[in-house]
């Protein structure tokens, strides 16, 4: 066999240690304590959460359809999105994690819980709202999942008709590229979904290059916060907030190497 181009080996190899992504174990690994801790902000959790309930409730993001690319098997990143959007549109590139998603959103027993997260949002938001029922707005605005691949120029297979009003992704883009190039040009793939105007909000690792999944050790591809800003300049977007949190001792707890964390909300310009 030839020789093949780094960049097209590199993601093979990717694609393949996806293949032992362990949902169950991932969300072992982030979404319990002590990273899933509501008991301080400083935790990462309360952190992320926070950013995104500050975000929304300006209330100038919003419309019909919300995409949140590689949504992995969470639900953590759409509980402030979900009241701002009349459909949320999941995605991963893996089956077990639609499933898993599918799974939640249709109230099946033995899922992950989600309510510690849910209670935490409705009392961050401060409305009084009691948490089943933002779990059920979630649950009934959740209703398409689908596959994505962003190393593809069209991320769904075809394009999402009409285009989304707002785009998020949390931790997928750099858990997913082998390098700044294809991060960069995974970004800009995402970016072709949203209409333009339409806001974009990404959470990420910063300085990370692997996670672990169970029997899956996925290498990341270390962003620091200027190759994320130059990332979003060079899709075309203006960068509306940048956040950063650098991730305590007391949670570097070995599933992964992870520096810190970024939140950039980002907005593509309106058509000329
Ligand atoms: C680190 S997880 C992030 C999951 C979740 N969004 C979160 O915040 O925890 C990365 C996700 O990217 C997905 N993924 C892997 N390859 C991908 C690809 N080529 N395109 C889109 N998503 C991909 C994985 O299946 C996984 O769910």
């Amino acid at each position: 066999m030839p020789p093949q181009p780094l960049a097209m080996s590199s993601l093979a190899a990717l694609r393949e240690g996806y293949e032992r992504f362990d949902p169950r174990a991932y969300l072992q690994n982030n979404y319990l304590p002590p990273r899933a801790d509501f008991s301080s902000e400083e935790f990462v959790v309360p952190w992320k959460l926070r950013c995104l309930a500050e975000t929304f409730a300006s209330g100038e993001i919003c419309g019909r359809t919300l995409i949140d690319v590689g949504s992995g098997p969470t639900i953590y990143q759409l509980l402030s999105a979900c009241d701002h959007f009349e459909e949320i549109v999941a995605t991963d590139y893996l089956a077990v994690n639609r499933e898993e998603l599918g799974r939640w959103a249709r109230g099946e027993p033995g899922t992950f819980d989600w309510s510690p997260f849910i209670q935490h949002v409705c009392k961050i938001e401060g409305r009084g709202e009691p948490w089943q029922e933002k779990e059920r707005r979630l649950r009934g605005r959740l209703r398409r999942i689908l596959p994505i691949d962003v190393h593809r120029p069209d991320p769904l297979g075809a394009p999402l008709r009409p285009p989304a009003d707002a785009l998020l992704s949390a931790f997928c883009l750099e858990a997913v590229s082998p390098d700044l190039a294809a991060f960069a040009r995974a970004l800009a793939h995402a970016g072709s979904l949203l209409r333009p105007g339409g806001h974009a909000l990404l959470l990420g690792a910063l300085g990370e290059s692997f996670y672990l999944a169970g029997a899956a050790r996925l290498p990341v591809v270390p962003l620091a916060e200027d190759d994320v800003r130059a990332a979003l300049a060079g899709a075309g977007f203006a960068l509306r907030d940048f956040r950063s949190y650098a991730m305590p001792p007391a949670l570097r707890t070995g599933v992964d190497d992870v520096d810190g964390v970024f939140f950039a909300h980002a907005q593509k310009p309106p058509e000329a």
